[in-house]
């Protein structure tokens, strides 16, 4: 590697024909600095020698030579408190000019450097794709994951698309747009994760619903829509029924004509397809919801036999999710006419429904990351659930 701060010294002596055993004077600078010629041949002298540096270390020892607390450049920086006001503003300028001519040359060095080396790096690691994977080391798909699938392909079959949303959500679309103003008791019902306040004095949440993305669809063009939202969600709650992460999705439907009975059937058809039984008796209990009215709350019939849950019958009731007419507030934040329009939405707890249908009772060993309990209750990779082909095997 070249001395460049010796050459940087030396382009000075040189400049002004001075032999290499004097130093760089204040006067000498000055000169320096008042001919443009000289001064701009040193700067591109200079920038020529950072060019020529061949990896990211030289350019690094370059940085620190010429711009480090001894560098060349800036013991010439310091000098300027010693000179007469009348040097100064001699020399000044051009000493700026130089420390950002080399500044900005050894950024523009660094990333050619960089991007050379990325280039080297993919075209030298190569992964090789066509190695058949062991059968002994085949993943399996997660409860979750499958029975998000499921409930896609459900209501995909009934002529919905898939919203999704981000998990941070603001104040406004995951409570008041809902209908849940800031003092609302309704707010106590879902233990909700703040962040800290942000510079707009805004406390971001992380969403409690995935009922957000209602909001979000229904502000981001006119109605009609037919929506489901799967996701994460977040409360600050756990035991052996609840975790602080959890999943829920949400469906949504707005449209001219549409009432509770399609609400109704709409269910009926999820839980006949979902729970795999012919007829499954359900019961809609009132409830309460902001954002919807009326709300029910849907359980669908269960007994035991022994062990074993079976649904869709018998005299025992499972809660299974919460519906309901979008109550008019909701449209008109969104900028819906409620005498126009109107619909329904309901929202289903996935981790529930998917502890029900496949015998998981324990909603804490979903996110264990324990490999015998993924091998136990996880399902074929490359089964992938649909209506016609079945949704579990
Ligand atoms: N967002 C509600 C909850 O998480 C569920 C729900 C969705 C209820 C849509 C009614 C309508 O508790």
């Amino acid at each position: 590697m070249k001395n460049i701060g010796a050459e940087l010294r030396t382009s000075l002596q040189r400049a002004l024909s001075k032999t290499s055993a004097e130093k760089v004077e204040v006067e000498i600078l000055a000169k320096i600095a008042s001919d443009q010629t000289k001064s701009e041949a040193l700067l591109r002298s200079l920038r020529d020698n950072i060019q020529a540096a061949s990896d990211e270390i030289e350019l690094e020892d370059i940085r620190i030579e010429m711009l480090g607390k001894k560098g060349e450049i800036s013991l010439l920086m310091k000098t300027l408190g010693g000179m007469s006001d009348d040097e100064r503003k001699h020399v000044g300028p051009f000493l700026n000019k130089l420390r950002n001519g080399t500044t900005d040359a050894i950024a523009a060095k660094k990333a050619v450097l960089e991007d050379a080396a990325l280039n080297a790096r993919l075209a030298s690691e190569t992964v090789d794709v066509t190695l058949p994977a062991r059968a002994d080391e085949a993943g399996s798909i997660h409860p979750i994951s499958q029975v998000t699938e499921e409930l896609i392909a459900i209501f995909a079959d009934m002529g919905f698309t898939v919203a999704e949303g981000p998990d941070i959500e603001t104040d406004f679309y995951n409570f008041s747009a809902l209908n849940i103003p800031a003092d609302h008791p309704a707010r106590q019902m879902q233990d909700t994760f703040y962040f800290h306040e942000g510079d707009d004095g805004e406390r971001p949440v992380l969403r409690t619903h995935t009922s957000p993305v209602q909001i979000r669809t229904m502000m981001a063009g006119p109605p009609p829509y037919r929506i489901i939202c799967p996701g994460r969600t977040y409360r600050c709650d756990s035991d052996q029924t609840h975790t602080p992460m959890f999943h829920q999705v949400e469906g949504l439907v707005i449209d001219k004509n549409i009432h509770m009975g399609h609400l109704k059937g709409t269910l009926e058809n999820f839980a006949r397809a979902f729970f795999e039984v012919e007829n499954p008796v359900m019961r809609f209990r009132p409830s309460y919801f902001p954002f919807t009215e009326p709300s029910a709350e849907v359980d669908i019939g269960c007994s035991r036999d022994g062990d074993e849950l079976i649904l869709g019958e018998g005299d025992g009731w499972m809660e299974i999710l919460g519906c309901g007419m979008v109550h008019p507030n909701v449209l008109r934040n969104c900028g819906i006419d409620p005498d126009e329009w109107q619909g329904f939405a309901f929202g289903i707890g996935i981790d529930r429904a998917a502890g029900l249908k496949y015998g998981m009772p324990d909603l804490r060993a979903y996110f264990d990351a324990d490999m015998r309990w993924l091998k136990h209750y996880g399902f074929a990779p490359l089964d992938m659930p649909s209506r016609h082909g079945g949704l579990s095997r």
